[in-house]
């Protein structure tokens, strides 16, 4: 089992690169299903879970050739299977994405009900509700999501909840529709932009991303092409609060400013100095933290994938903060494992306080999902003496090379298999 090995208490300085942005790549790698041409994918982050895509899009009979760490070329003329087993999609939740692109493609998908963290129900009924608007037909048995269609043709579809998930897989799946194609009350997070822009640069007409109404004309054929993916939000902002838990100074470089206004608006409620640059945003941790109240929203409000990571830092803080989680129902079953560190906090419902300033104390630890083993990581970092967070590949899935990158900030910290 791999752990992490942190040596914490002291402050980190220097800058840090950002990879690119996991959800957008798990969106868009399943996308290029679409076209029948080769598409080049750059700015892939290097982490397990596009490892096991990759994999999965062997399996359907794509050709996938990394050039290097980061850049992946995907003939996906070759797809000739469409079908993905539980044994292939259990361990990202993304896989659902295959469902819209293999439907998109050949009108029929065969895939096994998603995996990926688990915080409580994550049900898709949205997608669904997609799918049969478009005009497949839909079968959940044995586990596998089946759906067929004679054709799709464009509808106007209402979510009911906003879902990042169901506006892409929609999106996706009405790219090449007859028709026209409008979701309303859509997601409007940077990952959905990047793929309509990709989806756009293979040759599909999507309009509105980035706004709750987004127009898809369906057209005939995608075509391959190159494109580069945006930088990680989660990943940016999880560096971004190491360098105020640990009353340092990090420029973290490779990010898009606007991206990350409601953690920076947080940090500075905090009395972190923040500094802009076109991309880059510098972190000057203060002595005195000072506490704030956090609502995880919709982009572009406070992302829950940060709610994890914003509860080790305000443990830290002077003072008694409030984090309301509104996106998903159970995502603080982690909290017991921050606790172990000396944390302060109280879960009701939805609601978590966090009182501080904490004494942190390294400790043994277990990382259950992959937001939650990053939380540690900023509790460890700030806490004083030896903490071991096992599970580790939990937090590989999401962050390439994170121990390599917080010791390059001066972290004394080491992966080891244990
Ligand atoms: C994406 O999950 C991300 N995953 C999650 O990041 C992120 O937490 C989430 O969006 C919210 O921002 C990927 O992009 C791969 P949703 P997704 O559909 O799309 C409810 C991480 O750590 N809902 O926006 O699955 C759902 O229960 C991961 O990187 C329905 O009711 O999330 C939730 O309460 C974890 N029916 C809310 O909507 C549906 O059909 C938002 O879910 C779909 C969702």
């Amino acid at each position: 089992m791999e752990q992490l090995v942190i040596n914490g208490g002291k402050p980190l300085r220097g800058t840090v690169n950002v990879n690119g942005a996991k959800n957008a790549a798990l969106a868009i790698l399943p996308a290029v299903i679409l076209s029948e041409g080769i598409s080049t994918i750059d700015n892939l982050p290097g982490i397990e879970d596009i490892k096991n895509l990759v994999q999965i899009f062997e399996n359907l009979g794509a050709q996938c050739t990394f050039s290097d760490k980061h850049t992946l070329t995907i003939d996906a003329s070759t797809v000739n299977s469409r079908r993905a087993s539980y044994g292939a999609v259990k361990r990202i939740r993304a896989s659902y994405y295959l469902l819209g692109a293999l439907l998109g493609r050949f009108n029929e998908a065969e895939v096994a009900m998603p995996g990926g963290c688990n915080f409580g129900q994550r049900p898709i009924d949205q997608h669904i509700k997609g799918f049969m608007a478009l005009g497949a037909k839909v079968a959940i048995n044995h586990g596998m999501v089946r759906l067929k269609a004679e054709k799709l043709v464009g509808t106007n579809i209402y979510l009911d909840v906003v879902s990042v998930g169901a506006t892409i897989n929609i999106m996706i799946a009405a790219a090449r529709a007859e028709g026209t194609t409008i979701i309303e009350n859509a997601a409007k997070e940077p990952h959905v932009v990047d793929t309509a822009n990709f989806l756009n640069m293979m040759g599909a007409n999507i309009k509105g991303a980035g706004t709750d109404l987004i127009r898809i004309s369906g057209v005939n054929k995608l075509f391959g092409g190159s494109y580069t993916i945006i930088p990680d939000q989660i990943e940016a902002g999880t560096y971004m609060i190491i360098a105020a838990a640990t009353k340092g100074t990090v420029r973290v470089q490779n990010v898009i400013p606007k991206h990350m206004d409601s953690l920076t608006a947080k940090l500075t409620e905090m009395k972190c100095i923040i500094k802009e640059g076109e991309d880059y945003i510098e972190v000057f941790g203060p002595e005195r933290l000072m506490p704030t109240n956090v609502k995880t929203m919709v982009y572009p409000g406070f992302p829950t994938d940060l709610q994890p990571q914003i509860i080790a830092l305000l443990a830290c803080a002077q003072g008694t903060g409030i984090v309301t989680e509104n996106v998903w129902e159970n995502r603080f079953q982690y909290v017991n494992e921050l606790k172990r560190l000396g944390c302060n906090i109280t879960v009701e419902g939805r609601v978590a306080v966090v009182k501080g300033p904490a004494t942190l104390s390294g400790a043994e630890v277990h990382a259950p999902d992959l937001r939650a083993g990053a939380a540690l990581v900023v509790a460890g970092l700030a806490a004083k003496g030896t903490t071991t967070i096992m599970n580790a590949k939990q937090i590989n899935r999401g962050y390439e090379d994170i121990e390599g990158k917080l010791s390059g900030l001066g972290a004394d910290i080491r992966k080891i298999n244990a």
